[in-house]
């Protein structure tokens, strides 16, 4: 071969090696990237040693099939590390903030209220509360539980339902069922256990979701990770005598839906003492409030936050240790906003200590009405009077509280919580304008006294 043709040749082998170098690192890559995929995948199914039954309650019996689910789900037993607002410590309310006491006159939660903790304490909580009639300070006083109270606590609880039937589990005594229900909020409440797809285990969501129309079996995975905790993570009340556990969502989920649910049923947990007013006690709405905010309009689920993927030697799995996501910045917050862990805790503290003052400044306007309500009654106004005035502090009231006991302190939806705080202090404030125009009518229907 001349070398003339070599020197032809060569351009086009240059180029073939070149290809082929590339051919071949590209099929490297593909082959590289499916099998770290299927190691993940692998990891991801771990493999099921013991068939489960579908409504096994037991924690422990998962324990082999998925230990580091379970081992991160028993961490949630943990009680150290408060935040400034949250964490895992068991902080009083009604020391944090006083108006509680106040507000909630009358009624057992101004007699204990305990900030919440991991899903571990769940029975141990509710079994030790001194709002129990067993356990209150004053004997004759406090209520006696429905068993219907039972329904966010535990794995057991389908199981029960299923036994017993809905209505009968619901109508139940609390006490009666203190021996049936042992295993703390777990595997069960969120899975199925012989699949271990995430599964809506309590009917009042089901409900509450049909009573607006909607299919619950028709949402989205990325849903599925946030509505296995609206299970539990919401407003509800025990509607009529035998108890049964009802979301107020008829008319929608934000609080003005919600406020007006209760004004068409009615509905009254107890009246203040103070002002005689009737009063709704809001439970804990955070996914109502969660969902009116920017990380719910951008489709981020609960679980991206509060249960963030982790890696451990490879393999990636759901971190079980339900928390504070403070505790938890670079799995949750930093996956995808690129802060440092100072400037996130930050930001949120200060989101946080406006709502603070906020809620303040809204159960200070509350606690005033109450209280002017009571001078006002002992002047002598009378109901007919007063009902107007009454009527605004229900509906103030109910809104102060969907924030107050809304967890997260305004951080879910900080704007949705101010835009609610602002209509509680304006109607608690409105309720002051017009008891003083009715103290003013009574006076001038007085005969004016001679001088
Ligand atoms: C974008 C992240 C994010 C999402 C999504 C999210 N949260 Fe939170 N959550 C937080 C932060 C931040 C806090 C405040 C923690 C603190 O104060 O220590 C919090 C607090 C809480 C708390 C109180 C925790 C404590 O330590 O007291 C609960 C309960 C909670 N969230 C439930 C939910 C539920 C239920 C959903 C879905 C409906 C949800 N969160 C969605 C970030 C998130
Ligand atoms: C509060 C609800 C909740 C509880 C309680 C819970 N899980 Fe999960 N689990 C989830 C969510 C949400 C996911 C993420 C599912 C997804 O995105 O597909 C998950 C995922 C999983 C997966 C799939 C792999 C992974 O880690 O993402 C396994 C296995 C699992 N959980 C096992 C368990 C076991 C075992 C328990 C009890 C010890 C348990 N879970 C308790 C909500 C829960
Ligand atoms: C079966 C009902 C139930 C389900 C489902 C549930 N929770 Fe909870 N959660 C509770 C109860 C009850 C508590 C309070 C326990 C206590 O204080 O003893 C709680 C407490 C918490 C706390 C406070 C933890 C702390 O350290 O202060 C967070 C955060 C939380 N839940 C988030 C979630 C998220 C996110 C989901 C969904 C992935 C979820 N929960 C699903 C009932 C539930
Ligand atoms: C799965 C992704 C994801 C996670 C996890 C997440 N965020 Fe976000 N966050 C978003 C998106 C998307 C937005 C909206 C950005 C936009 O539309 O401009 C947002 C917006 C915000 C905003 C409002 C920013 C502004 O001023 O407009 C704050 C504050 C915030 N996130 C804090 C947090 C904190 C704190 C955490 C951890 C507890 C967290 N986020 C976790 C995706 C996430």
């Amino acid at each position: 071969m001349s070398e003339n043709k070599i020197n032809k040749l060569s351009p086009y082998i240059g180029w073939m090696v070149f290809f082929g170098c590339m051919v071949a690192v590209f099929v490297v890559g593909i082959i590289t990237a499916q099998l770290l995929e299927r190691k993940l995948e692998v990891g991801k199914m771990t493999m099921v040693l013991k068939p489960l039954d579908s409504m096994e309650p037991d924690n422990e019996k998962y324990k082999d099939n998925y230990p580091r689910e379970y081992d991160s789900w028993k961490r949630t037993e943990e009680s150290e590390g408060a935040t400034k607002y949250g964490g895992p410590t068991q902080f009083s309310h009604l020391e944090k903030d006083p108006n509680n006491i106040k507000l909630f006159a009358g009624y057992a939660f101004s007699v204990e209220y305990n900030d919440d903790r991991g899903h571990a304490h769940a029975l141990e909580d509710v079994t030790k509360s001194l709002r129990h009639k067993r356990n209150h300070p004053n004997k004759d006083k406090g209520k006696d539980f429905p068993g219907t109270c039972w329904t966010c606590k535990s794995p057991d609880v389908p199981v029960l339902m299923k036994q017993m039937g809905l209505t009968n589990f619901y109508a139940s005594k609390f006490w009666d069922l203190e021996d049936k229900i042992t295993h703390s909020i777990g595997c069960a409440d969120c899975h199925d256990g012989e699949t271990m797809n995430l599964r809506i285990s309590r009917p009042a969501l089901r409900e509450a979701f049909a009573a607006q129309g909607k299919d619950i079996d028709k949402v989205s995975h990325q849903e599925m990770r946030t509505l296995v905790c609206a299970q539990c993570h919401v407003e509800y009340y025990f509607k009529g005598s035998k108890n049964y556990l009802t979301f107020p969502w008829k008319n929608g989920i934000n609080i003005d839906e919600i406020e007006k649910y209760y004004e068409e049923e009615n509905f009254t947990d107890w009246v203040h003492p103070v002002s005689k007013t009737r009063m709704v006690k809001m439970q804990h709405p955070d996914y109502e409030i969660f969902s009116a905010g920017i990380h719910a309009a951008r489709g981020v689920a609960c679980a991206d936050c509060h249960m963030p993927y982790i890696s451990e030697g490879g393999v990636k799995f759901s971190d079980h240790h339900v928390q504070s996501p403070l505790k938890n910045f670079d799995n949750s917050c930093a996956v995808c906003h690129r802060w440092s862990k100072e400037e996130a805790v930050a930001r949120v503290e200060k989101i946080q200590d406006r709502n603070f003052e906020l809620l303040k400044r809204a159960g200070n306007a509350l606690v005033l009405a109450h209280d002017e309500v009571g001078a006002a009654m002992k002047e002598g106004l009378n109901d007919k009077e007063l009902e107007p005035v009454r009527s605004l502090i229900r509906k103030g009231q109910m809104r102060w509280d969907f924030i107050a006991a809304n967890n997260g302190m305004g951080f879910h939806a900080p704007q949705e919580c101010a835009r609610v705080l602002a209509g509680a202090t304006d109607l608690a404030q409105q309720a002051r304008v017009e008891l003083a125009k009715a103290r003013i009518a009574r006076l001038q229907k007085k005969p004016a006294k001679k001088i």
